[in-house]
């Protein structure tokens, strides 16, 4: 597997480009693994992408989740290419963004009204400044990835103390640790910003009690669907676990790779938008809303849905048949839309080395694994597919083993088919 053209590229964009410098791979540069994984991609298309030197990945990556029905859908590009040939940005809304907030209205639970905007940054952002509007209140409590902006960024660096003083969070599946910051913040918290998820499940009854209590101490409800939205089910995890909030935030998985997320929920909290400041010159822009409808209408018709959670349990069993017969201490975790392996081999400079391990191995089969995020599933992705990822897998476990990370019997427990 050649890298060549994708290093001179990249010793390129480094010089001038300060996200290439910083960040330049998909992959943070300290859990990199140097020499192997993807820097530059050329075209891509279903369940595949290829990078400048021509290699082909089968991609679990799919730009952080967002490409949920395959590479370069034709639909969905289509729709996008009318628009454009329309010309998409006038600055007025255009009937696209009506239609779309129609359709969303009937697939997500509790959501009278919707508001589009760009990034899920911007919509969880908007979530809490709404929030704050309407509840008077300054604090918020928040848990999970809900973006870059100061109330949320994951480095404190850069972050003035009195932003950071305002947010705390809790731990999750653990009611009791969310009681006691309400406790400590009585009457004084807008709301509660939380990925229903992220790798580990709810507790039975853990989103029930969330809610009650936010209810219970008057703070708004956030669920932060950026991730779990249109993929779980077509009405993200609150469909699926059966909770409303009182706001959602949605992006990935919302038009096929196009730039657009959604704010949607309760009609008193949305219409506080009069009274503060959320604006952007492209929040009009109707390209990447003629792709969320293009989107949105095709996971609703087909059974696009059904079919990933198909592959991911397909590829959950075989992990599972692995991580047996090799006897690893890794854990198959992660609903099947988004699966993803938990290392534990003691601290996580040894998860990070071991991973170093499989992950190279997984990557020199052309299967693009992320190693500290979530995988996600298209609905490109085939059952072949699946085997082949499987295969990579197996490499993966071999290198472990080579590696002598594995149990000294593993070789006798695959003789002896542990599975
Ligand atoms: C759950 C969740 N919330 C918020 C965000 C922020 O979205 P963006 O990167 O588009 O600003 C992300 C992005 O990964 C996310 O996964």
């Amino acid at each position: 597997m050649g890298l060549d053209r994708s290093f001179a590229l990249d010793r390129r964009a480094e010089r001038i480009d300060a996200l290439a410098a910083k960040r330049k791979k998909v992959i943070a540069s300290d859990q990199m693994i140097e020499g192997h994984y993807p820097v530059f991609a050329d075209w891509a298309h279903g369940a595949h992408f290829w990078d400048v030197d021509g290699n082909k990945y089968l991609d679990f990556f799919l730009s952080y989740g967002t490409v949920i029905l395959g590479h370069a859908d034709p639909d969905v590009d289509e729709a996008v290419v009318r628009e454009i040939r329309r010309g998409f940005a006038t600055g007025l809304m255009k009937p696209v963004q009506t239609e779309l907030i129609e359709e969303l209205l009937g697939i997500v639970p509790g959501a009278e009204m919707g508001m589009l905007l760009k990034t899920g940054s911007d919509a969880t952002g908007a979530a809490v400044r709404l929030s704050r509007a309407f509840t008077g209140r300054d604090r918020v409590v928040r848990w999970g990835y809900n973006g870059w902006h100061d109330w949320c960024a994951q480095w404190d660096h850069g972050i003035p103390a009195v932003s950071r003083a305002l947010v705390d969070t809790f731990t999750y599946n653990d009611l009791d640790s969310l009681r006691a910051v309400f406790e400590r913040h009585r009457g004084q918290i807008a709301c509660l910003v939380m990925m229903p998820f992220m790798v580990e499940r709810p507790a039975e009854g853990f989103l029930q009690g969330v809610r009650e209590l936010t209810r219970e101490h008057g703070t708004l409800l956030v669920f932060d669907e950026i991730r779990s939205g249109f993929r779980l089910a077509l009405g993200g995890a609150q469909e699926y676990y059966g909770v409303t909030a009182d706001l959602v935030t949605l992006s990935k998985a919302f038009a096929n790779g196009y730039a657009i997320s959604a704010l949607t929920g309760r009609a008193d909290v949305l219409r506080t938008l009069d009274t503060v400041h959320i604006s952007s010159t492209y929040y009009a822009n109707a390209d990447a809303m003629a792709a969320a409808l293009a989107t949105v209408r095709k996971l609703r018709s087909g059974d696009h849905l059904k079919r990933i959670w198909q592959m991911g349990e397909r590829l959950q069993s075989g992990l599972g048949r692995l991580v047996e017969e090799f006897g690893a201490p890794i854990d198959v975790v992660g609903h099947p839309p988004m699966p993803f392996l938990d290392f534990h081999f003691g601290d996580e400079d040894r998860n990070q080395q071991a991973k170093r391990s499989f992950y190279t191995a997984t990557i020199r089969e052309g299967v693009f694994l992320h190693p500290n995020h979530h995988w996600f599933i298209s609905a490109a992705t085939t059952d072949h597919d699946i085997d082949t990822a499987v295969g990579a897998a197996r490499r993966g476990f071999e290198a472990l083993a080579e590696a002598g990370w594995l149990p000294a019997d593993w070789r006798r427990r695959q003789e002896d088919g542990a599975v």
